[in-house]
């Protein structure tokens, strides 16, 4: 393969309620690398994914823009990473025309987010929806991106845009767009809900006690861990005692991921205490953590035209990348008349 400039894109959904699992399982991941300082970052708002279902466009554009205050509060800077509004790039919505050539019906069908989002009702889903991973593949290719990291259940669209940059590369008889590595790494690549163990912890789920916002005060924080639901046994001294244990399992996964520390390291810490003493720790870090981040996006948010002045400034530099990665794109395929 071609040598690629090491470079890291990810994205998340505007349509609020952002959460622990968003925090720990993205942006606080998308945080360590830019400050590693090996690889170029890119992170985006993706407003044209969140349009493949109904949304307000009042709030979606506040939305938005409270998603670039929580991205800037967790930690990502303008300067050292290029922030950015998806539709703002029109490079990606562009490649992903192609994309949509490129990909199969077979592969967009056998999609569990398809599956899981249209269910019953395909017929009466926006067309949209059903090319999504096409516009994901897009998003991450437009910047040649090396890697890619999210939670776990965005693998198989990983997957999916690594299928479309080997057919591209194939079809055209190139070695133009890179395979790009999936990284789900951590603790915390699947959060759980704190109310039952066996289902992610998602903006979807009706019940607020399930999840923690990034905009909870402390109080609300040490009240939705102490309600958590858990098991009566005290905590085991080895990670591997948890089997079968979701919920214990999953509260231990977010205080080694909250405190940058191994599974390892917190059960040996924690083995043999009960959840009375455990809940307590927990909450008091998750509060130490989330609630500077949460009383900063709201400061943020109070500066709608700053945040404006960021995402237009990010859309210049994104576009320097972009523009001639999607020019010598229409080349390849064999388009003219743009002038590039
Ligand atoms: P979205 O908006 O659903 O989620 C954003 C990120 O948060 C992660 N995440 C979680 N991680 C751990 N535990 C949880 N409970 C949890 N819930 C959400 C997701 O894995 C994701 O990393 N299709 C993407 C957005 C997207 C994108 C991209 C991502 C569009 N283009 C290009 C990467 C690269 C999505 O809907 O994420």
């Amino acid at each position: 393969m071609a040598d690629f400039t090491p470079r890291v894109f990810s994205g998340m959904q505007p349509s609020g309620d952002l959460h622990l699992g968003n925090y720990l399982g993205a942006m606080k991941r998308w945080v360590d690398m830019q400050n590693a300082g090996t690889h170029e970052t890119v992170y985006c708002m993706v407003d044209l994914h969140a349009i493949t279902v109904w949304q307000d466009p009042k709030a979606l554009a506040a939305a938005t823009r409270e998603l670039c205050a929580g991205y800037i509060a967790a930690g990502i800077d303008p300067e050292r990473s290029i922030l950015i509004n998806q539709s703002a790039v029109p490079e990606h919505a562009q490649l992903a025309w192609v994309f949509n050539c490129v990909a199969r019906m077979g592969w967009m069908q056998r999609m569990t987010q398809w599956k899981d989002k249209a269910g019953k009702n395909a017929q009466n889903a926006s067309l949209g929806l059903f090319a999504y991973p096409a516009l994901m593949a897009a998003d991450i290719l437009v910047y040649h991106a090396t890697h890619v990291p999210v939670g776990d259940d965005q693998k198989q669209h990983l997957e999916l845009t690594r299928d479309i940059a080997i057919k591209f590369n194939h079809d055209f008889g190139v070695d133009f767009f890179p395979e790009t590595e999936p990284v789900i790494e951590g603790a915390a690549t699947r959060v759980m809900s704190l109310r039952d163990g066996s289902k992610k912890m998602s903006k979807s789920d009706p019940s607020d006690m399930s999840r923690i916002n990034m905009t909870d005060d402390a109080d609300a924080i040490a009240n939705k861990i102490r309600k958590a639901r858990t098991d009566p046994e005290p905590l085991p001294s080895e990670y591997v005692g948890l089997a079968g244990r979701p919920e214990a399992r999953n509260l231990v996964n977010i205080m080694a991921a909250l405190s940058g520390r191994s599974v390892d390291q917190v059960m040996s810490d924690v083995g043999g205490m009960q959840f009375g003493q455990f809940k307590p720790q927990l909450a008091e870090l998750a509060a130490e953590t989330m609630g500077p981040i949460g009383a900063e996006m709201s400061r943020l948010m109070d500066d709608q035209a700053e945040i404006d002045r960021i995402l237009a400034r990010g859309a210049e530099r994104a576009r320097e990348i972009t523009a001639p990665i999607l020019a010598k794109t229409y080349e390849i395929v064999g388009m003219v008349g743009s002038g590039a």
